[in-house]
């Protein structure tokens, strides 16, 4: 005991003797620097390109979302930051040749691996993702996105992991860790509550601070204590009138003060107006930069409106992400990362992060004497592995379903898409249709054949099914989405439904290791699926109410209107609504089938009485009769407290996900409570408090399907912690 703490201590010792040689050499380079460079510093290079001397690094990792200033002088390289959460994001092909390629691997999108709820799986992600950011030269990889999926037809949700911020705190904290133990950065984004695509550079937020600290903050809060992310990126919206990045109590007061943040904070690209109110809030880099924003910050240096204090902050910020990247290193890239390798392991992910929604009569997996599958639908031949825009990877290929099938034996033959349906059932043993749904940054879904089916899509499941059923045939849809669609209309025609999402590259791979058997699944939503688009809380308020009178340009030359967006859902988001306004849900949260079943057992507490920690243990049993993984779910029930502060009627708080276990195998869930799990955040007081009175934790299959549960009480009120008072608008128009 004794030497393993000289050790720690040693350990703490030697990291803080680095961290002080690091701090010395900053100063040491900031004291070189001329006015000028310190401010060129700050703003991406992106003008670089316009002074034509540096084609060198404008050139170096072709088609990378931007980089940072070169500083030749001083022997300060430029670092290279690219996109995005589902794999590195360049340009495939250098100067028309294609005799060397620079595919990258396509992972599964953010809300598959948060499906997984297997935070160690996500890790290994993380790890081959941050080697091929590393081995193509890349610096800081602009992920992971971990906005809240507040509304189902937001057009980037595909990059985002969840409804719920303890699920998207915990896969992205898991990411991050991978990625960076490769000695690369990360930048989570869009700090914070990107929630709307349409008019995304104008728009404004009205927030309650308890919503924005609840939900919409707490996911980063989470991802940046257990994992120090390298940087933040801000978002592009308003929130109560100020532009994110441009608003010194989120990217100061409460990133860093508050949470400890150690890293820089970047803009979103052209995100927010004003270059010196961003400099001042915290956004150190400025991204992709430009002549302007270089004009600005001078020119406030010299009328004296903005401190050398500030910039030599900024800049020290900088610096520092330059002496960790490996361009300072001078790491010699090898520009061929294990493609094979990282296949694999996109593959298992993509696999462990599907969700089968139903299976009636036991459709899946496809019994033995299937071999013969009519597959309909365009995604069947053109699957989706991600969507677009920045969250769009080159990867080397795509193995569509048809494909898939065929590399499991299956026989499919082409006549699928041309042949009737009633010969199709004649033939074939088993119908598979698949439906498609790709969107991207810069625009929502609509809800009119996106959300809801297209009537060529309605036609062919009842179509099909009809002639199948006939013949005691078994249809399957697999949903190639991105974000939640309609399904209670459709659903009872159809006899099993797999939630593929947009799987990565190795897309009909995984889904055949479903269908088939290989892997029996394991994911489970970690979204709501409503019966209906209203009966969604922020249906009345998305894409929020727009002013055409203020309407100017945006960003990239595109015309938007100024636009608001009110959270008058507040806490209520996702299934804290469900549940506690008892609105029934398609699926619920938490939801999955899977080809066994589990029995849980002995829900044990350390103590009936909350002080300063508590332990839960539970026993999950594949009762069934096949191997199989359970992802276990702890939620907490809070009383409402003597100021009767609303409280949801249950929320997550951990998870996790089993062993595989075999037939009659058991494994032991261990969870800890800290008074953090606790808390709500009291607007009144400044404060996170933990309520007195009775807690029920809730253990369940999903956020519905509670198997244990025990109570525990809370003697006497905790306050976890005071916050700062934040400069918090609350009259809107003051601002306008
Ligand atoms: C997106 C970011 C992305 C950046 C750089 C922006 O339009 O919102 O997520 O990282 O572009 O490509």
């Amino acid at each position: 005991m004794k030497k393993l703490s000289l050790v720690a201590i040693l350990i703490l010792f030697g990291s803080f003797l680095l961290a002080q040689s690091g701090n010395q050499i900053i100063k040491h380079v900031i004291a070189k620097m001329t006015l000028q460079e310190k401010v060129r510093l700050l703003i991406g290079g992106n003008d670089v390109k316009f002074e034509g001397a540096y084609t060198d690094v404008t050139n170096k990792v072709p088609g990378a979302a931007g980089f940072t200033y070169p500083l030749r002088r001083l022997n300060l390289p430029s670092l290279i930051l690219s996109d995005g959460p589902a794999g590195v994001r360049i340009e495939p092909i250098r100067n028309h040749d294609s005799s060397k390629t620079y595919y990258a691997t396509g992972f599964p999108v953010a809300t598959l691996l948060a499906s997984t709820w297997d935070t160690a799986l996500v890790y290994k992600v993380g790890d081959a993702f941050g080697n091929e950011v590393k081995e193509f030269g890349v610096d800081v990889i602009l992920a992971p996105a971990m906005n809240i999926q507040r509304n189902p037809l937001d057009g980037r949700n595909f990059e985002y992991y969840s409804e719920d911020p303890v699920i998207a705190g915990n896969i992205a904290a898991a990411l991050v860790n991978g990625i960076q133990s490769n000695g690369v950065g990360t930048s989570i984004k869009h700090f914070v509550a990107n929630n709307v695509e349409t008019d995304r550079t104008t728009l404004n937020e009205i927030i309650s601070e308890r919503a924005l600290r609840e939900i919409y903050l707490k996911g980063f809060e989470i991802a940046v204590k257990k994992a120090q992310p390298w940087t933040v990126m801000n978002s592009y919206n308003k929130i109560n009138g100020i532009y994110t990045s441009e608003n010194y109590d989120l990217n100061t007061t409460i990133l860093r003060k508050e949470w400890g943040f150690k890293g820089l904070v970047m803009t979103d690209w052209g995100g927010g107006r004003h270059p010196v109110a961003q400099a001042k809030a915290g956004s150190d880099l400025l991204m992709p930069g430009t002549q302007n924003q270089f004009d600005e910050i001078m020119a406030a240096l010299r009328n004296g409106s903005l401190s050398i204090d500030v910039i030599d902050n900024n800049v020290a910020k900088i610096l520092g992400l330059i002496l960790k990247s490996p361009s300072y290193k001078h790491y010699k890239y090898s520009e061929e990362p294990d493609l094979k390798a990282h296949a694999k392991i996109s593959r298992l992910a993509a696999s462990e992060g599907m969700i089968l929604l139903k299976n009636e009569g036991n459709a899946l997996p496809l019994q033995n004497n299937i071999r013969k599958v009519a597959l309909l639908g365009d995604a069947s031949y053109n699957t989706i592995a991600n969507g677009t825009g920045s969250g769009e990877v080159h990867k080397p290929y795509v193995v569509s379903i048809f494909e898939g099938m065929k590399n499991s034996g299956y026989m499919i033959d082409n006549q699928s898409t041309t042949a009737s349906v009633d010969a199709l059932a004649s033939k074939d043993d088993a119908a598979i249709i698949t439906i498609g749904r790709n969107a991207g940054e810069g625009s929502d879904r609509p809800v009119d054949g996106d959300f809801t089916l297209k009537d060529s899509e309605r036609e062919v499941i009842k179509k099909v099914s009809t002639a199948f059923h006939a013949k005691g045939k078994k249809v399957i849809v697999i949903l190639n989405i991105g974000g939640a669609i309609e399904v209670a209309s459709w659903r009872d025609n159809v006899d099993a439904i797999l939630l593929a999402w947009q799987p990565g590259m190795e897309a009909g791979n995984a889904i055949a290791d479903i269908l088939s058997g290989k892997v029996n699944p394991s994911g489970k939503l970690a979204i709501t699926f409503p019966m209906k688009y209203s009966d969604e809380p922020s249906a009345g308020n998305f894409p929020g109410t727009t002013f055409p009178k203020q309407a100017r340009a945006a960003i990239f030359g595109s015309n938007s209107t100024n636009r608001e967006v009110d959270y008058k859902e507040g806490i209520f988001v996702g299934y804290r609504y469900f549940n506690t306004f008892k609105v029934q849900p398609a699926y619920p949260f938490g939801f999955g089938l899977s080809y066994t079943h589990f029995n849980f057992s002995d829900l044990k507490l350390s103590d009936s009485s909350f002080h300063h920690h508590l332990t839960a243990s539970v026993t999950v049993k594949n009762s069934g009769d096949v191997a199989g993984k359970e992802v276990v779910q702890l939620y907490i029930s809070a009383p409402k407290g003597e100021e009767g502060l609303e409280k949801p009627e249950e929320e997550l708080k951990a998870f996790a996900k089993t062993n595989l276990l075999k037939p009659g195998e058991s494994q032991t869930i261990q969870f800890s409570i800290t008074p953090n799990e606790l808390a709500s955040f009291v607007e009144s007081h400044n404060a996170w408090i933990a309520d007195k009175g009775v807690y029920t934790l809730r253990i369940g299959a999903s956020s519905v399907d509670i198997r244990q549960q025990a109570s525990f009480a809370v003697p006497s009120e905790i306050i976890v912690e005071k916050t700062h008072a934040i400069h918090y608008p609350k009259n809107i128009q003051d601002l306008q």
